[in-house]
């Protein structure tokens, strides 16, 4: 029963365990060369669409844990039930991409 409950926790904190990538210099820098329109607050507003609207139902989904092609399906699948606006989309969509591939702080 204990051992039970202990993995019943870890399962809950699971969620709770991603690192998003902070909105750093070099992140804005790789989102530029890959979108030369992105800003640093488009950045942010991503990250926090996926910290927040994104996580309403399950935890904070990983950068890490999708390819490109993914993203770009889940976001495009996703966005309706967390009521995104284009300019959210985009953003999230802009975030996750870069931050799949950035350093994370130690
Ligand atoms: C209204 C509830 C709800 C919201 C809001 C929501 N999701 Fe989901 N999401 C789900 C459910 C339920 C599933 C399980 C599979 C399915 O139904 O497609 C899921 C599955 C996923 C998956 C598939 C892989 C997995 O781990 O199950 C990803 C990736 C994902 N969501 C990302 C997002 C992103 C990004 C957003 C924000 C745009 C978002 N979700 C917002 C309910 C939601």
């Amino acid at each position: 029963m204990k051992r039970m409950l202990v993995v019943i926790a870890g399962l809950v904190l699971a969620g709770c365990g991603v690192v998003l990538a902070p909105v750093d210099p070099a992140l804005v820098i790789e989102a530029q060369r890959r979108f030369p329109d992105a800003t640093e607050v488009e950045l942010l507003r991503g990250r926090e669409v996926l910290r927040t609207k994104c996580a309403q139902c399950h935890g904070v989904r990983d950068p890490r844990a999708y390819d490109e092609k993914a993203w770009t399906f889940y976001v495009g699948e996703m966005s309706a039930r967390a009521t995104l606006t284009s300019v959210d989309k985009q953003a999230l969509l802009r975030y996750a991409l870069v931050a799949r591939d950035a350093p994370l702080p130690p």
